[in-house]
């Protein structure tokens, strides 16, 4: 069992923990890629059968190239909207699980000292807390593919104000997440700031929960997925403060 504390607790442990979720998006894209490649003779066949029986009307050369192409575009632009959702949400998500892990170790820690499991895996905060950064690094580079206009015509819409409001606050955290300037702003001033990750909490629940297609049941699934750290941070202040008294 020792042996596994201390693998779980190892570099090599957080290789596929950054590494898996990079798998899967790749595979997502290679599925669809070949979805779209199957796709495209039956939609030729499509035209050439049914839009275009030339026993009753007559079309020239130009008309119907003009039309295979706009029915080819079509199917394959759906393909490609449809992936680009896709992985603009898988990014998203992958984004969010790597931040309510990071968020539920820490109460984790406080709230089962001796267990050794639990320290194994919060010696991997840091590099969970980076990959939520990379995730949505992706998850922006991926959204901005649609260019620059789509962003400026979006960019009033709440749910986007509030994804980059949690961007910025990822950025601080990500470009502070390092031992040199841990030591250079001391300890005390590190823990402060790294505080600003709970005004992310609520932003975060917001920019999930509106973005895209807004149901009742993305509101609810979202309140799901974030239930673990609303749970965990309340039993840890309760802890704090029940210590706090015991000691006084
Ligand atoms: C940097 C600014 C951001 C922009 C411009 C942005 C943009 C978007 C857009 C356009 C969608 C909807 C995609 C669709 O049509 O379904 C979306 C969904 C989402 N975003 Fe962001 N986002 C940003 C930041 C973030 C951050 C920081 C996170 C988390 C760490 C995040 C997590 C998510 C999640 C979980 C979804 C929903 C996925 C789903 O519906 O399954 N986003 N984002």
């Amino acid at each position: 069992m020792k042996g596994f504390f201390r693998f779980v607790g190892s570099r090599r442990f957080s290789i596929p923990l950054i590494v898996g979720p990079f798998l899967y998006l790749s595979w997502v894209f290679y599925s669809n890629q070949h979805e779209e490649s199957k796709n495209l003779p039956e939609a030729e066949g499509k035209i050439e059968t049914e839009e275009f029986d030339t026993s009753l009307f007559t079309v020239t050369d130009e008309e119907f190239q003009q039309a295979t192409s706009k029915a080819d575009s079509g199917t394959q632009q759906d393909l490609v909207v449809n992936l680009h959702e896709k992985i603009t949400d898988d990014t998203g998500n992958i984004a969010v699980a790597y931040f309510i892990c990071v968020l539920c170790l820490t109460p984790l820690k406080i709230l089962l000292r001796r267990n050794k499991l639990i320290s194994a895996l919060n010696r991997h905060r840091r590099t969970v807390g980076l990959a939520c950064f990379f995730y949505t690094m992706l998850h922006l580079a991926i959204y901005l593919t649609n260019g620059l206009k789509t962003l400026w015509d979006e960019i009033t819409r709440l749910y986007i104000a509030a994804g980059f409001s949690a961007f910025a606050i990822l950025l601080v955290m990500a470009l502070t997440s390092n031992n040199w300037t841990q030591r250079k702003m001391g300890g005390r001033k590190w823990k402060k700031l790294h505080r600003i990750v709970y005004i992310a909490i609520p932003i975060l629940i917001y920019h999930r929960a509106f973005a895209g297609k807004v149901s009742a049941e993305t509101i609810r699934e979202t309140f799901i997925w974030f239930s673990p750290v609303i749970i965990l941070q309340i039993l840890r202040i309760w802890k704090q403060i029940k210590e706090q008294k015991a000691r006084a």
